[in-house]
């Protein structure tokens, strides 16, 4: 017993009882656990993609740096120059919300953590916080990480060693995802400035057309109406009138075109949602109907005007039902269905101008790809892929949303949404083609 005892103690080299053993062992096995646990958190972070934003960012780290530290709420800083971006994040039902408060401030270049400190606490006040620094390679710092506590709490120099740790390794992601921001911007701007070249000469082409046409229309015009006074008997007046119809139609679009065609006219003026519905059909309807497509309008005559560019948005009507129509290309039955109807998003008022199809449908995966400049799923000459990203530069410039909502193999609708002024919008109608 002695020499086993003793061979133990060789072996371990624990000059102690077998009890005070193990309980050595086991928390040396709590330790490693703990140990490997961080290390996971840490690993965890490759699971963040350069896409999300930073509110995802923001809610992601505050769920996973959660298991291993104890915190009420968690902050990312980003500073964009005297800008201050506070990603805050608080868990609710068991989920991380994250909510953005923006300040401007005026600070050094070089800014301390007891300086952010200070800031912070303007904002979320008597709070007690654990706050690492977010600095890149020539040492400038652009933001920071900052567990918050209601009460004071003390976090043992491990936690804490962890915790910078954490940051040194999230520092290497949010880098990258500024650096993709900055980069995906920059392909946007250059995007925007090869389509509008595009429409550009697409305008000075559709503006001479329609100049040429203009003339021989106000003949066939003027005539047929002459002829329809003249003439008294029914048959050809039937045909008169036909005539006269068709040129008036064809006057409207040629009009159309020319409007469409003035870049200068990107000024914002009262728009009445119906009319720039009307007059995208009026550019577009008959390419749609020669395709056999059955297209049905849902328009509510009550809406209220908009601010806006009326060219800019019969642009993004006309982008979401080109692509509606390409959607729908091999159904049976083809249909589209445009609309317009007031809508409320966190209580403020917007007008909806929908375009809802039975065509082909998005795949879930591509939904977030589909506003990116140059996606497209059409082939190589069917489609470059601006559409939408172009079609959403505009709505964020009216300072409105555009939105997908999709079902594969089943129907596609999109709402580009506009804010309605104030003092108009009263109540919520139907919204939605089918609902
Ligand atoms: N109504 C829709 N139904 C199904 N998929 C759609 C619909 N609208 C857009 N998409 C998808 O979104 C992609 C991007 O659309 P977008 O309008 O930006 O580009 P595009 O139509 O491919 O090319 P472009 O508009 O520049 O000619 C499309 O390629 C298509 O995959
Ligand atoms: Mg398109």
């Amino acid at each position: 017993m002695d020499r086993k005892q003793e061979l133990i103690d060789k072996l371990t080299g624990i000059r102690s009882s077998r009890k005070s053993y193990y309980r050595k062992l086991n928390s040396t096995i709590e330790e490693l656990k703990n140990k490997n646990k961080q290390l996971e958190v840490i690993n965890q972070l490759t699971q963040l993609h350069v896409n999300n934003s930073w509110e995802e960012v923001s809610s992601y780290i505050a769920s996973r740096v959660s298991r291993v530290l104890d915190f009420d709420r968690f902050v990312l800083t980003l500073i964009d120059r005297s800008e201050f971006c506070f990603y805050i994040s608080e868990q609710t039902d068991a989920n991380w919300h994250c909510h953005l408060i923006k300040r401007q401030y005026q600070t050094d270049a070089a800014l301390s953590i007891t300086e952010f400190k200070k800031l912070l606490q303007k904002d979320i006040s008597s709070h007690y916080g654990e706050t690492v620094c977010l600095e890149n390679q020539t040492g400038k710092i652009y933001g920071f990480l900052t567990l918050l506590n209601d009460k004071k709490t003390e976090y043992s120099a491990e936690n804490l060693e962890f915790f910078k740790r954490f940051g040194e390794h999230t520092r290497v992601f949010i880098e990258n995802n500024i650096l993709f921001k900055d980069v995906s911007e920059k392909v946007n701007i250059e995007a925007q400035l090869i389509q509008s070249a595009k429409l550009a000469s697409l305008g000075e082409m559709a503006a001479g057309i329609a100049h040429e046409l203009n003339s021989p229309l106000t003949a066939i015009l003027g005539n047929s109406q002459l002829l329809m006074r003249r003439i008294t008997d029914e048959q050809s007046n039937k045909m008169l009138t036909d005539i006269y119809q068709c040129g008036f139609r064809s006057k409207k679009i040629i009009q159309n075109l020319l409007v469409f065609s003035r870049q200068e006219e990107y000024q914002f003026a009262d728009v009445n949602p119906n009319d720039a519905v009307e007059d995208a059909l009026g550019l577009i309807g008959y390419q749609l109907s020669v395709s056999e497509i059955s297209i049905k309008k849902k328009l509510d005559r009550t809406v209220p005007h908009v601010r806006g560019s009326r060219q800019q948005i019969e642009q993004v009507i006309i982008n979401l039902l080109l692509n509606a129509k390409d959607a729908v290309q091999e159904r049976k039955e083809p249909l589209i269905i445009i609309g317009t109807t007031l809508k409320h998003i966190e209580k403020r008022p917007y007008v909806s101008i929908y375009v809802w199809d039975n065509g082909i449908g998005i795949e879930q995966e591509n939904i977030s790809k589909i506003f990116n400049p140059f996606f497209t799923t059409k082939a190589k000459k069917k489609g470059t892929g601006l559409g939408l990203s172009i079609s959403l530069g505009i709505a964020e410039s009216h300072g409105g949303k555009l939105m997908a909502d999709s079902k594969v193999n089943e129907y596609c609708q999109f709402s580009l949404l506009l804010p309605v002024q104030n003092g108009e919008g009263g109540e919520e109608n139907e919204e939605g083609a089918r609902s």
